[in-house]
């Protein structure tokens, strides 16, 4: 009992010095710094959770006072990290390295990549079948060591996320930001979950995501390789995407190839999804 209160109050006074650490946060007009600072207090969250999984939820004290103590903590945390404007704040939300979007009643979800995403993530990239489909032959090729490297060092507006369903890892899905123009890809690289609907899905949400901050991002652009019917028909038809442009590639075994482009603007999104 001891121990646990002591765990409590120490929880609290870390928690409640969160909230000036998230006000000085705003002030930040350099949002490369903003990210390392929302890291930290991501990093106090996970204590936070820990502490209580590994003390409160074990000790033998009654389900009813533990649900308690862990709903007055969260009620503190929210109260001292959730600033009004937190999941606007200029898109540093779609940034937070802790970003795992699940979709209630649905068993897909994305979260970041992180290192240890490396090896299937070598497997996947290595595997011809799935990028002779893509315009990004240049990705095969790499280790899992080249691709840990890249994931740790990958800059904070370049984002590589993992695709689940039911937590199994079945593709990636990336987004490079600059100028305001997102250019992004996918790819449901387990075979067995292509044609469900998954990449339709997750692109939907992953755009909302995209347009939802302010001054972020304007337009979503996409580069397919013209002979994947599958793909043009997801991005033109079913997720109202224009073509802007097209070029020649020649792909890993110098073979050529057509590039298609296709774009959707911010305004163009939102009409068509009725937000
Ligand atoms: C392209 C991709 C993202 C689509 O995601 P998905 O989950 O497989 O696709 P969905 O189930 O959401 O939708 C597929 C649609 O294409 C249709 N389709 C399937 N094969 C097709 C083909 N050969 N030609 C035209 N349309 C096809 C399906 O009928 C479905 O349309 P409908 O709902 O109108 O019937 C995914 O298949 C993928 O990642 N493939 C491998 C890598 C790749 O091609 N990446 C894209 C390059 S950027």
């Amino acid at each position: 009992m001891t121990q646990i209160k002591d765990d409590c109050t120490n929880m609290l006074k870390e928690i409640s010095a969160l909230k000036d650490d998230f006000e000085k946060i705003e002030q930040i007009k350099d949002v490369e710094t903003a990210i390392k600072e929302f890291d930290k207090n991501d990093a106090i969250y996970k204590k936070f959770k820990d502490t209580y999984e590994q003390t409160i939820s074990k000790s033998s004290l009654d389900n009813n006072i533990k649900d308690e103590i862990k709903n007055r903590l969260y009620e503190v945390w929210v109260k001292s990290t959730l600033l009004d404007d937190e999941f606007d704040c200029r898109g540093w939300t779609i940034f937070r390295t802790s970003l795992t979007l699940s979709f209630e009643k649905r068993k897909e979800s994305i979260r970041k990549a992180l290192s240890t995403d490396a090896e299937i993530l070598a497997k996947w990239w290595n595997d011809k079948k799935i990028m002779a489909s893509t315009c990004f032959p240049n990705e095969l090729g790499k280790s899992v060591n080249q691709i840990r490297n890249e994931i740790e060092n990958r800059p904070f507006y370049n984002l590589l996320f993992i695709i689940q369903y039911e937590r199994k890892p079945i593709g990636e899905m990336s987004a490079n930001i600059k100028d305001k123009i997102a250019e992004c890809g996918i790819k449901i690289c387990e075979e067995e979950y292509q044609d469900k609907g998954i990449g339709t899905f997750v692109l939907q949400k992953f755009f909302d995501e995209l347009f939802k901050s302010e001054d972020v991002v304007d337009k979503i652009s996409i580069t397919i390789n013209a002979n994947n019917e599958r793909a043009m028909h997801v991005y033109q038809d079913k997720l109202h995407l224009t073509k802007t442009g097209e070029f020649d590639f020649e792909d890993a075994n110098f073979n050529k190839q057509k590039a298609i482009k296709l774009e959707i603007t911010k305004n163009e999104w939102k009409e068509k999804r009725g937000k």
